[in-house]
């Protein structure tokens, strides 16, 4: 006899998931992942250590020697760093550790699914602030909501994906000061920073309440691996380690990130060609009966003027290229996402496009 089913949490009920499907396809452009295969001094590197590895053992909890090489490459204190599965793992224990029961996180949409996605799963109640044109966001309806909504923690996405654009330094200070003032914490995800042509000046500081969350998914084509981490004053830190579980990240991907440290200028050495390789499509898009907005990252948002957003996506997966669909995202209707990937990938993409908006 089947057993009657546990129910799951009504709040989980309303949720649909994220998950960028993953079809087989020759041209994959549709998760913002490197194209370009890994150096072989690191593959080499890293397999003779992991010969070396104790994997009878369990890994080092804290992962000092990782987030000591990160320290050291952000000019920080390695208790100021934290790494975890990827910077999705971040964002939950961030959820877990400020979020949770009557608590609320300010997003400003549209941006990272997972930021709000999260903040669900973990019962953190979800203000939405909304973009202006051009995705930036408006300075003083942001204080606005602020002073209305009282978030615990308020996260911004710099360059924000999947807009491309970055979060301008002003916008991210204004926040800050009213967030020092009332102890809430303003979370930076910089997934894609490295692709952009501007920094910021703002770095961790114990006085402050802004943390920085990266990647090693992106310009350091380490998706499979996943890696993350954290960059933050080291109270902040501290209970981010309370809610993480005892050994969570593997002796395998801390020596991976190590070695990924170590080779950095191999790791990055394609980051310019895909800065290239940006300007040529969006260039070519720029001809195309379509909008394109201008990016600080590895992917470009577009909507085709004539043809629907969703009948353009399934036309370019019937030609094996798979770009991400968000035409039915708040804010972002008829919109689609690409993907940088190498050159033979973006001309395919480039001549799929003409063939569709020729023929459309
Ligand atoms: C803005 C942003 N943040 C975080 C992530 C998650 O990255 P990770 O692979 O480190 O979990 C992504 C992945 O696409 C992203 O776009």
């Amino acid at each position: 006899m089947m057993s009657k089913k546990p129910l799951v949490r009504d709040d989980l009920n309303i949720l649909k998931g994220y998950h960028s499907p993953q079809l087989d396809v020759p041209v994959k452009l549709n998760t913002n992942e490197s194209p370009f295969s890994l150096p072989d001094g690191f593959l080499e590197e890293l397999s003779s250590a992991l010969e070396k590895l104790d994997l009878n053992r369990y890994p080092k909890r804290d992962a000092n020697e990782l987030c000591l090489s990160i320290a050291e490459r952000e000019s920080l204190n390695e208790k100021q760093v934290f790494a975890a599965n990827g910077s999705n793992e971040i964002i939950q224990s961030i959820f877990l550790a400020f979020g949770g029961h009557n608590r609320s996180v300010l997003i400003f949409e549209p941006t990272y699914a997972m930021h709000s996605q999260i903040a669900k799963i973990t019962g953190t109640r979800v203000v939405s602030g909304l973009r202006e044109i051009d995705f930036q966001v408006n300075a003083d309806a942001a204080l606005r909501l602020i002073d209305k909504e009282k978030p615990e923690i308020v996260f911004l996405c710099s360059p924000n994906n999947p807009t491309g654009n970055l979060e301008s330094e002003a916008l991210i200070k204004s926040i800050l000061a009213k967030l020092n003032d009332s102890g809430g914490l303003l979370v930076l995800d910089e997934a894609y920073k490295e692709f952009a042509n501007q920094s910021l000046s703002l770095t961790v500081d114990e006085g402050s309440n802004l943390i920085f969350l990266r990647t090693f998914s992106k310009v350091w084509k380490l998706a499979g691996i996943r890696l993350g981490y954290l960059l933050a004053p080291e109270w902040c830190i501290d209970e981010i380690k309370n809610v993480s579980l005892p050994y969570h990240l593997d002796s395998i991907k801390q020596k991976a990130g190590v070695l990924a440290l170590k080779h950095e200028n191999e790791m990055l050495a394609q980051l310019e060609n895909v800065k290239e390789e940006k300007n040529r499509v969006y260039e070519n898009l720029l001809d195309f009966s379509v909008n394109v907005w201008p990016s600080e990252a590895n992917f470009l948002l577009f909507k085709p003027n004539e043809i629907d957003g969703y009948k353009l996506w399934s036309d370019l997966f019937e030609k094996g290229v798979l770009v991400r669909d968000c035409s039915s995202w708040e804010g972002l209707e008829g919109c689609l996402r690409v993907t940088i990937g190498n050159p033979e990938e973006n001309t395919r993409f480039l001549e799929a496009l003409q063939e569709i908006l020729n023929n459309g």
